[in-house]
């Protein structure tokens, strides 16, 4: 496909993709919030958990929710499900546009797993399919009755997926993929899980019987699951700007403190939103801090290399370095078949574009190994450490 059709296609979707998660979320944490503000006023018939008022938009707003169902069906019932699916769909979309039809530059990194794009394409598949199925496997079994177990199980799994995700694919992808792996799960909660259940209540109670009342359950745990993964799913997915994170040796260990760290902030809010509090439940976010910290620390360390034992290096040499290494992509006209545009619009056809990009030449080629992507036109570590060098010179002349 024409890249820059490819890009208006991924803009589109991106656009989409973004406004319907929005949305599913939005919705999600204001129930979530609903059912916190819930109180009982007085007089309240034995059927209803609570009401709540909210002001919003210039009206007054009173929800009440009943605990198992209302006497009769309403006519008009609301449900919220399509946000979910079309984050999903769009989703899914998007990743096909970036991550398969540009597989070898952005999915398929050499330095980590020499694939076929159609190998990479059906890894990627393959994984949100199979883990879908364990995670609904594990809800199932008897260890679904046991929340915590559970919970310990569903984490170990995402833990498993990271440290799989990065042994196989490109750093960025890989992160993009546990965020598709989280996000394939909660969407398919709701499809085939929350949504049923609710449906099976529904019919139960317009045929005037009382609704399993496994299903309700069924349904809310999946639901805190989702609650759960929403946060580390989000940064996930917007984590492919952030090299310091993915282009890291044990990138899967960042990924599970961020798993950790948003885990231990969702807790903290849903104790607090619940009506607890006290030193338990300050002591979470400071365990969140110390994991969060924990993570940054680790990323960030990177063995310092040993400049003196280099050369002066001239800006003629780095001219020649970034010609040969990056060019064929980043300039004016590329000549890499898979873009037309510079990338990002960085280009480095002159002098001066070099010296201005050099905080981001340093991020991307000597903090990091991000760029060339993909390692595609074979730069040396002896290359990155000649860049290092003449950053390091231009800094100490500069000052
Ligand atoms: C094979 C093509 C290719 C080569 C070669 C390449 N890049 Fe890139 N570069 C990309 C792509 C694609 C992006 C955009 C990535 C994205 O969408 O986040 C990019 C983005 C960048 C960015 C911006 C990153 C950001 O998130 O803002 C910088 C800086 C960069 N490259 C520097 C370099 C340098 C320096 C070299 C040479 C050492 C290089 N690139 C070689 C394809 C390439």
């Amino acid at each position: 496909m024409d890249p820059i059709v490819a890009d208006w296609i991924s803009l589109a979707l991106r656009w989409a993709h973004v406004m319907v998660g929005i949305m599913w979320i939005g919705t999600s944490f204001h129930f979530i919030w609903l059912d916190a503000s819930l109180r009982r006023e007085q007089g309240m018939g034995e059927g209803l958990a609570g009401a709540s008022w909210m002001v919003h938009g210039g009206g007054f707003y009173r929800a009440t929710k009943y605990l198992v169902a209302p006497p009769e069906m309403p006519a008009d019932l609301h449900w919220f499900k399509y946000e979910a699916y079309f984050t999903w769909i769009t989703g899914f979309l998007l990743l096909a546009v970036i991550y398969y039809l540009g597989a070898n530059d952005l999915l398929i990194d050499p330095r980590v797993m020499a694939l076929t794009p159609a190998m990479a394409i059906g890894i990627s598949v393959g994984s949100l399919v199979v883990g879908w199925i364990i995670y609904d496997l594990l809800c199932r079994s008897p260890i679904g009755d046991r929340t915590a177990l559970l919970a310990f199980l569903v984490f170990l799994l995402a833990c498993v997926a990271a440290y799989g995700f990065t042994h196989v694919f490109s750093g960025r992808a890989a992160f993009v993929h546990i965020g598709a792996f989280l996000g394939t799960i909660m969407a398919a909660n709701v499809f085939l899980v929350i949504i049923p259940n609710q449906k099976k209540a529904v019919a139960a109670l317009i045929a005037g019987k009382s609704p399993d009342p496994k299903l309700g359950k069924r349904g809310k745990q999946r639901s805190l699951h989702n609650n759960y993964l929403t946060l580390p799913v989000v940064l996930m997915m917007i984590s492919n700007h952030y090299p310091m994170m993915f282009e890291h040796a044990q990138s899967w260990l960042i990924a599970v403190g961020i798993l950790l760290f948003s885990g231990l902030v969702r807790l903290y809010a849903n104790l607090r939103n619940a009506g607890a509090s006290g030193s338990p439940v300050t002591a979470i976010l400071f365990y969140a801090a110390m994991v969060g910290m924990g993570a940054i620390a680790y990323a960030s360390y990177r063995p310092g290399a040993d400049l003196d034992a280099v050369g002066p290096v001239t800006f003629a040499e780095v001219q020649a370095i970034m010609a040969h290494r990056c060019l064929s992509c980043h300039s004016a006209t590329p000549t890499d078949a898979a873009y037309r545009v510079p990338p990002k619009g960085i280009a480095f056809d002159t002098p001066d574009q070099i010296q201005r990009l050099a905080p981001q030449i340093e991020r991307m080629v000597v903090l990091t190994n991000a760029m060339p992507i993909g390692n595609k036109t074979g730069m040396l570590p002896e290359e990155r450490l000649m860049i290092a060098k003449w950053l390091a010179e231009s800094r100490t002349s500069v000052e």
